[in-house]
């Protein structure tokens, strides 16, 4: 997934408009992925999965702080996520096709909270970006 110059601006230029509420749309974004795609919640049967549940909370918060990192290291998506592409497929074993529909409960929530500034540029960029991200985390699930 090849992120043109505009593309980096558009994800750059939103994110900054996201400012310090990346955790907290990670966090209703996983939400939201669990209730349209329950099947998503066998991966963690070890959490508390209840509406408003602090532990969904907390861990969209280590997600949208992930994708941060990301819009970092646009230039380097492997690098960067190189240890949670590990987990994720070594150790978590999550089957990819997971990553599209968190990637789209991240869009829709992104979208909630800014719609003015996802216009069409960016919510194309954005797809490529968070695209790239899963792609990156689901390279070495073989
Ligand atoms: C944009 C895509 C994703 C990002 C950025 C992401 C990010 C993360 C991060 C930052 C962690 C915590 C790592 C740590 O504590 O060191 C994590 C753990 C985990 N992720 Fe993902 N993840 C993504 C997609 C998914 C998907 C699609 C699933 C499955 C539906 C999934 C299942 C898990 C599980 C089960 C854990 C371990 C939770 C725990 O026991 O604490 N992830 N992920």
């Amino acid at each position: 997934m090849v992120l043109s110059a505009a593309d980096k601006a558009n994800v750059k230029g939103f994110w900054s408009k996201i400012g310090s509420h990346a955790g907290e749309y990670g966090g209703e974004a996983l939400e939201r992925t669990f209730s349209s795609f329950p099947t998503t919640k066998t991966y963690f049967p070890h959490f508390d999965l209840s509406p408003g549940s602090a532990q969904v909370k907390a861990h969209g918060k280590k997600v949208g702080e992930a994708l941060t990192l990301a819009v970092g290291h646009l230039d380097d998506l492997p690098g960067a996520l190189s240890a949670l592409s590990d987990l994720h497929a070594h150790k978590l074993r999550v089957d990819p096709v997971n990553f599209k529909l968190l990637g789209h409960c991240l869009l829709v929530t992104l979208a909630l909270h800014h719609p003015a500034e996802f216009t069409p540029p960016v919510h194309a960029s954005l797809d490529k970006f968070i695209s790239g991200v899963s792609a990156v985390l689901t390279s070495k699930y073989r």
